[in-house]
């Protein structure tokens, strides 16, 4: 078969995908729509002995870890996004015995809290942009009422509120899921206060705190720790992997404090609008807000191995681009750039016969192909990793040009 009908028949294995994710325990807590499927995650752990330790230096929604929790590994993992961090952790606790039956109780008396504000209740609410066209009146009444509740609790309790929180607020926004990335839902909330809304937002909630209580009653059979840090330059702290298995941001602009943003707003995360594009800047791939006026005056300070074949290709996204052609040009290499800078700090981090796995996309700008997969194993070859090599894992989506690869190599 040749190399392109390989790629056609491959179907959009969605199970790979964070649709996989939801509905299985604990992996189910928070949905982030670039998660990878946890089934994915399990079948490259699941042959490692008991004490294999597991970085994913892109913790996102804390899949690696959590997977390697529970099937008996040690799993540690690093994210830039203090939220991430902060889910991350609560999803890989082991509570104790007493806290779920305590979960439903708090839970209980935050519907009573709720229940008995005003509407006119006066209490804090984010400044998310255009809060109205997330929440109607009434929604936003109990987001608010439950907020304040919470903020009063401590401890695993607060955290798994929390957790049921988060959920509550997507749950009942007007925001849509059906795309790569976050929109809305095309018809707009009404402007109205309504009870029922108010009351169906409390009933949500009451569901989530259930089955967040559910899955929190198992025990993870390993353990597992996430750290805020920036995977270029801040993994000195790891204990040296058996495997470093992850999905790192893709080449494609995809913004995750964009798509975190309603949780992150009403977790105290961001305050003011700028504060996102700040924490993006930080992000490797991130462009958002002022993230795209700091990547204008970027440039490199190094070389990279694959500068060879990629400034080319930079130069013809810059040609070919028209006004937006130099930005995502600079976007391009700066993306490659980051993660040189990352393989260069994670390599000391793996015990010498350590493998990685890198599950990550190709990308195109202008209909130049960026082959972001291949660069990787350029890097990995460069940094002496052998028996490198590339398989395609699915199809993306409907366009024909974009799969999804894992990269594998040994350290020497
Ligand atoms: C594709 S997501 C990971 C998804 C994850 N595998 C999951 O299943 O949820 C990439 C993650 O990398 C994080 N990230 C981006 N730049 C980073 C950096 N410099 N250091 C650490 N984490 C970073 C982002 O915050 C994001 O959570």
């Amino acid at each position: 078969m040749t190399d392109v009908m390989n790629r056609e028949a491959l179907s959009r294995n969605e199970h790979m995908t964070f649709k996989a994710n939801m509905g299985v325990g604990r992996h189910g807590w928070l949905r982030l729509t670039p998660a990878y499927g946890v089934r994915l995650v399990r079948e490259r752990l699941a042959s490692m002995p008991e004490g294999t330790i597991v970085t994913d230096p892109f913790s996102g929604t804390g899949t690696t870890p959590l997977a390697a929790a529970e099937l008996g590994l040690i799993g540690q993992s690093v994210d830039v996004n203090p939220f991430l961090v902060w889910l991350g952790n609560v999803k890989t606790q082991n509570y104790d015995v007493s806290t779920p039956p305590l979960l439903v109780d708090a839970g209980a008396e935050a519907l009573a809290f709720s229940r008995r504000s005003s509407e006119d209740d006066g209490l804090w609410q984010p400044s998310l942009f255009k809060i109205e066209k997330w929440w109607t009146p009434g929604a936003l009444h109990t987001l608010r009422t439950l907020r304040s509740y919470i903020d009063k609790q401590d401890g695993e309790i607060r955290d798994l509120l929390d957790v049921a929180f988060c959920r509550t607020l997507i749950d009942v926004s007007a925001a849509a899921f059906n795309h790569q990335s976050m929109s809305f839902k095309a018809e707009a909330p009404t402007a109205l206060f309504d009870m029922d809304d108010a009351e169906r937002a409390r009933e949500v909630f009451l569901r989530e705190v259930a089955s967040i209580a559910e899955s929190a009653q198992f025990d993870l059979a390993g353990s597992a720790t996430i750290k805020q840090g920036d995977s270029r330059t801040g993994v000195e702290s790891l204990a040296k992997a058996d495997i470093v298995l992850t999905s790192p941001p893709y080449c494609n602009r995809m913004s995750y404090i964009r798509e975190l943003r309603p949780y992150m707003y009403w977790m105290r995360h961001l305050d003011v609008a700028s504060d996102a594009g700040d924490l993006d800047w930080k992000a490797i791939g991130g462009t958002w807000g002022t993230a795209t006026s700091k990547l204008n005056s970027w440039a490199a300070e190094h070389p990279t191995p694959v500068d060879k074949d990629m400034l080319p290709i930079c130069e013809a996204i810059a040609a070919d681009g028209a006004k937006n052609g130099p930005l995502l040009a600079a976007y391009v290499h700066k993306y490659h750039y980051d993660m040189w800078q990352h393989f260069q700090a994670i390599t000391p981090q793996l015990k010498s016969g350590g493998v990685v796995s890198y599950i990550v996309g190709n990308s195109t700008f202008y209909g130049h192909e960026v082959p972001v997969h291949k660069w990787y194993a350029e890097m990995f070859r460069a940094l002496g990793y052998e028996d490198v090599q590339i398989e395609t894992i699915r199809k993306r989506n409907s366009n024909k040009a974009l799969f999804e690869y894992d990269v594998t190599g040994r350290r020497p």
